[in-house]
């Protein structure tokens, strides 16, 4: 009985959420994890139907997808995510939550196959490499051609998905979204977008 409380407790707010990470982690969560509340949006969205496969591009410590999952069972989560230490953190938070479907995977998204995922989820993972403070840690090279690279492999990978794939992006610069995808919803100040491939 207590272990169900506990497991409902971390998705009350995203301070309680946060505690699942150590407290430098907790701190970088307003700038680049993904709030609650707009991962349960995001998730709605995406949600097709039942076994539906939805891929997170730059998973951090998987806070979108633990979130998404939690709200929507029918579905399967996963995130990739290229710092190690991240994705260690999101396994670990995997565990202390019971999630069952969602699963991380530690690599560079273009390391793997997007044919394998029904729809996507992106928190602009690639504008550290355009930023000049705020970064995650100082492990990984930045340049404004990874930037260019990131985006123009993400947007011809998306092109090449079916008629009817979903995206949704929050606070992106929209240079990864193709032009094959139609805008159909904007909130949030317009940093939440929700796109469909025509
Ligand atoms: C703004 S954070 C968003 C984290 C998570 N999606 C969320 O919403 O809570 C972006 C993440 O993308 C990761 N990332 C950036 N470029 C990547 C790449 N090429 N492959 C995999 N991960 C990447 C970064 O390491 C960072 O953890």
């Amino acid at each position: 009985m207590e272990k169900i409380t506990e497991r409902r407790g971390w998705y009350l707010n995203d301070a309680a959420f946060d505690w699942l990470y150590p407290e430098r982690i907790q701190q970088l969560s307003r700038q680049h994890w993904t709030p609650l509340s707009i991962a349960r949006r995001a998730a709605q969205f995406l949600v097709s139907g039942n076994g539906t496969r939805i891929l997170d591009i730059g998973s951090g410590v998987g806070k979108f997808c633990l979130t998404a999952a939690h709200y929507f069972p029918e579905a399967s989560f996963c995130g990739i995510e290229q710092r190690r230490e991240l994705y260690h953190f999101a396994m670990a938070a995997r565990e202390a939550t019971g999630a069952q479907n969602v699963d991380f995977i530690h690599g560079n998204f273009t390391q793997i196959d997007l044919e394998e995922y029904d729809h996507f989820y992106f928190y602009n993972a690639f504008f550290e490499n355009l930023a000049s403070e705020g970064h995650i840690d100082k492990q990984i090279a930045y340049s404004t051609s990874l930037y260019t690279y990131y985006s123009r492999y993400l947007s011809r990978a998306l092109d090449n998905k079916p008629s009817g794939t979903r995206l949704v992006t929050f606070h992106s610069l929209e240079d990864e979204v193709p032009p094959s995808y139609q805008l159909v919803d904007a909130s949030v100040d317009f940093m939440l977008k929700m796109w469909i491939k025509r």
